[in-house]
């Protein structure tokens, strides 16, 4: 996708900065600054231009209501640090007297972050008002929250209706990471999914399944795989309502689908867990990772791939006897030396974790808008942007 890119943005003296902010916090502080640091080129880049940068984001899902647990005053801290210089912060409503007086402070040079978006509850209604008292903040716009463009929000949408609008760095690095993987022709292709939901795979499992030489599935989106197989899964999570759906997709693609052969299974997720074959699951079990013999089967496939696209958790990652499975993907994709993308909250942190995170060719930082732009959607954050 052609993007008019930050390099082409007129010289502003006030530019408006989307980004995707939203960061994990733990007892008032960044528990993971991945996305924060992913946005300092954009910001250096303005800052050096000599322009006033007014930034905005949101963070979690406050309903359009002042949250004080969810304030971005933390995510402020923490870019000051990372910039090295102070950063401006205007606490509470985002287009509020607060917010105004500070972007009329604001010198060249300048950052300033507004406080969480959703704050407001036009935010997320795509409220042209509310867009328009954020343009006024800005003679140019600048999209950069890649995590958040397939939401069609007042500060990802109908904000580029007002400002002459631009893709920053790492918009136009993610969209082409996942062009060069979606376009590409190397084979073989694999897709490594996972996580809970069918529904979130969906789309892209009919998007690029028919190019894909192997499917893996695990997590427990495997488990409504394996049910709809009439495989039983015990007490394990599974989501009964779309067997139909699964079956479907088995149907279409079932020379590529590999579901795991062994899992771990546990009574209590408190507990440990052993691993089992998969017909071998017990009525009181539930399924929480992937076997040792299901891992070496999909590191046979991921290794020798040319393009590897993988979201999604193998097993419950958050809890470490559980963890094992998602780790041995996050190996694998590394030693593979074709083009390999991660996406998604958990994979992304797993390569972390695993210490490989530099072995992989892009690890993106949007788990659903990476998902729906491999569905091949036109998605909203980026429509503004497209160079026609
Ligand atoms: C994300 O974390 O995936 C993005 O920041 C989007 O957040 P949302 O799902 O709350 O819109």
């Amino acid at each position: 996708m052609n993007l008019r890119s930050l390099g082409r943005a007129p010289q502003a003296k006030r530019v408006l900065v989307r980004a995707d902010l939203n960061v994990p916090l733990q007892d008032g502080e960044v528990r993971d600054d991945t996305r924060i640091r992913a946005s300092l080129r954009t910001i250096e880049h303005l800052r050096a231009a000599g322009s006033a940068i007014v930034l905005a984001s949101h963070l979690g899902r406050p309903k359009g209501q002042v949250q004080e647990g969810l304030s971005l005053a933390p995510v402020a801290r923490r870019l000051s640090a990372l910039l090295g210089e102070p950063v401006r912060f205007a606490p509470g409503l985002p287009t509020g007297a607060d917010a105004r007086t500070e972007v009329h402070r604001l010198q060249p040079g300048e950052v300033l972050l507004l406080d969480n978006l959703r704050f407001d509850p036009r935010e997320t209604e795509d409220d042209p008002g509310f867009a328009a008292e954020l343009a006024s903040f800005g003679e140019v716009f600048v999209q950069d929250a890649f995590g958040a463009v397939h939401r069609a929000h007042a500060s990802t949408h109908a904000v580029c209706a007002i400002l002459p609008s631009f893709a920053g760095y790492l918009v136009q690095e993610e969209v082409t990471a996942l062009d060069r993987l979606m376009h590409g022709t190397g084979q073989p292709f694999v897709l490594v999914l996972g996580g809970a939901k069918i529904s979130d795979k969906i789309g892209v499992i009919e998007h690029l399944a028919a190019q894909a030489e192997t499917v893996l599935v695990g997590g427990a989106l495997a488990n409504t795989f394996l049910q709809a197989r009439g495989v039983p899964i015990g007490r394990s999570l599974c989501e009964s309502g779309e067997l139909d759906v699964a079956r479907g997709l088995m149907r279409r693609f079932s020379d590529r689908f590999r579901l795991p052969s062994d899992v771990v299974v546990s009574r209590a997720m408190t507990e440990g867990g052993h691993a089992v074959l998969v017909e071998e699951v017990g009525s009181d079990e539930m399924i929480l990772d992937i076997g040792p013999l299901t891992r070496s089967i999909f590191r046979e496939a991921i290794v020798p791939a040319a393009r590897i696209f993988w979201n999604g958790p193998l097993g419950l990652y958050e809890r470490a006897p559980f963890a094992e499975g998602t780790l041995a993907v996050a190996r694998a994709v590394a030693e593979c030396k074709g083009y390999t993308v991660v996406g998604g909250g958990d994979s992304a942190a797993a390569v972390a974790a695993a210490g490989v995170a530099q072995s992989v060719s892009h690890v993106s930082t949007g788990g659903g808008a990476s998902l729906e732009y491999l569905e091949g959607r036109t998605l909203p954050g980026l429509v503004g942007l497209s160079e026609r």
